[in-house]
């Protein structure tokens, strides 16, 4: 076990300072957050960045998250409007991104907005990152730390899974709280959702006071995140299934299904935050039984519902 896993540290005083050593060198490590783990460098580094995108394997074109510990540091890199203000006051620290304006003068690597004009911000709600990003002078990029259109990962031992010994450090956090990605707001122009998370449309509409748009029918892709084919378990998967047969899994929600063998309860008692915290978890565990196939049965369509069926759709090929 610990030859396997001997980059996975524990979060203690000699480790914190071992990984601020290895930030401030342009080196990556892997960083726990409440929504999802991911793979963490220096933003002002391009040399970072460029070794983030190599060990995703991740298109160059698709931007990544840029996490800060508050608002103080950013004022140098993004143009910050009231909208803004009032979302970060009553959301943050916590998983939802904001697409922004950035500044002429921001450090930022270009790459790491894939050279566009804005930039994703986060303030993620993790005890251990937010000790870490509270000690450094720079904002880490951090994409979930999965190769490019697999699940993201929510444990360490996730993203050890998926990068082996390609990364020295691997901080312990154990299990992501919230399980699913954090909701991508675009407030650069018109609010609008590019990615659903468990911070609602309806939340943030009770906050603004003002109706906001969904974009993720829109042919106009802004995130690149939204392209098919991401999530995914890389096994066929149907959804809006009542039954399955023995050979496939099935995911079920709520009590209403028969329990057998291969079927796996995102919730037994239909609580939409317990299913998003178990969704990536048993998409990888199915992925290790050998399914041919995975059967999804209905999930609401509600709040939280509707990130969790957009993970779906999109491990499924369907978005
Ligand atoms: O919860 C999360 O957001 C996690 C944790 C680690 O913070 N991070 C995450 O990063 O999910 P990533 O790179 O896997 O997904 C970021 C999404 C992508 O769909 C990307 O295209 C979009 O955010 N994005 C980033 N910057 C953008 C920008 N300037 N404009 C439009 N979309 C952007
Ligand atoms: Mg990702």
């Amino acid at each position: 076990m610990k030859n396997i896993y001997s980059n996975i540290l524990k979060f203690n005083k000699k480790n914190l300072s071992k990984t601020l050593k290895y930030l401030r060198r342009s080196n990556i490590v892997g960083l726990p957050t409440e929504t999802v783990y991911g793979l963490a460098g220096n933003a002002y580094s391009s040399k970072s960045v460029k070794k983030i995108y190599n060990l995703k394997k991740r298109p160059r074109i698709n931007p990544l998250i840029i996490h800060y510990y508050d608002l103080t540091k950013l004022y140098n890199d993004v143009e910050i409007n009231e909208t803004f203000l009032k979302l970060y006051k009553y959301f943050c620290p916590g998983p939802i991104t904001f697409i922004m304006k950035k500044k002429k003068s921001s450090k930022i690597s270009k790459l790491a907005c894939a050279n566009l004009k804005t930039v994703g911000v986060r303030f993620p709600n993790n005890k251990i990152t937010r000790k870490i990003l509270k000690r450094i002078d720079f904002p880490l990029a951090m994409p979930s730390a999965n190769k490019a259109n697999a699940v993201s990962p929510v444990t360490a031992s996730d993203v050890a899974d998926e990068f082996g010994k390609d990364i020295k450090i691997i901080i312990d956090g154990r299990k992501s709280k919230i399980g699913i990605e954090s909701t991508v707001l675009d407030l650069n122009k018109k609010p609008n959702i590019l990615r659903p998370g468990v911070i609602s449309r309806e939340k943030i509409e009770k906050i603004l006071k003002k109706r906001i748009m969904n974009s993720n029918i829109n042919k106009n892709i802004k995130s690149p995140g939204m392209f098919k084919k991401h999530y995914s378990p890389n096994i066929p998967m149907i959804l809006n299934k009542k039954k399955v047969s023995k050979n496939h899994a099935f995911i079920t929600f709520g009590k209403r299904y028969k329990k057998s063998i291969n079927t796996y309860n995102l919730s037994e008692n239909s609580n939409l935050y317990e299913a998003a915290r178990n969704l990536y978890k048993l998409f990888r565990k199915i992925k290790k039984m050998n399914y041919k196939k995975i059967y999804v049965a209905k999930i609401p369509n509600k709040g939280i519902g509707v990130a969790i069926n957009d993970r779906l759709k999109r491990a499924a090929g369907k978005k």
